[in-house]
């Protein structure tokens, strides 16, 4: 979490903190947004439900959202281990059988729900942003996954 050197004005941030700030916005709201994501996401993708089968699966729901989030602060922190992270977890979900139309449903009920959730109070611009890096993130998961 980076502390805002602003004083409220939302046209001055960065699109880092822009992300941030929509971050710190839901966790006032608080509400863990993890079953909505995962109800949009198989209502969007039956087939994936299927690969949630096991207690263990279905245990790591709020693991896989901490780690989307944290890989688009990555990428916008331009650490540099990002595409590493990135190729690690397309390899591992290889094997247990996620495919592309799958992160299409995920990613897009990821966003759909945080929006959703932030009401009132979501920034376009920065609704934007986290659109713009997730598209970016999902060419990146389609190259390994070529
Ligand atoms: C960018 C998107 C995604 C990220 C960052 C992500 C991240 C993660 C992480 C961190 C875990 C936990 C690994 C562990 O500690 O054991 C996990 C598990 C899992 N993910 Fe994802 N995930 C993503 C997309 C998907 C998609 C699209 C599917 C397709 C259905 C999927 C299916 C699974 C399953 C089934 C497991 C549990 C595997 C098991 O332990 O049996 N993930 N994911």
């Amino acid at each position: 979490m980076v502390l805002l050197n602003h004083c409220g004005n939302e046209s001055s941030m960065n699109d880092l903190q822009r992300v941030n700030h929509s971050l710190e916005q839901l966790a006032n709201i608080g509400v863990d947004i993890t079953p909505a994501v995962y109800a949009r996401f198989f209502a969007a993708c039956p087939p994936a439900e299927s690969l949630f089968g096991t207690a263990e699966a279905r245990a790591v729901q709020g693991k896989m959202v901490n780690e989307l989030v944290q890989t688009i602060l990555d990428r916008l922190g331009e650490k540099p281990y990002s595409p590493v992270v990135v190729e690690t977890m397309v390899s591992d979900h290889d094997s247990w059988g996620a495919t592309l139309p799958m992160y299409d449903a995920f990613l897009a009920a990821f966003v759909d729900t945080l929006e959703e959730t932030l009401g009132e109070e979501a920034s376009p611009a920065t609704m934007t942003v986290w659109r713009r890096e997730l598209a970016s993130l999902r060419e990146q998961i389609a190259g390994n996954l070529a």
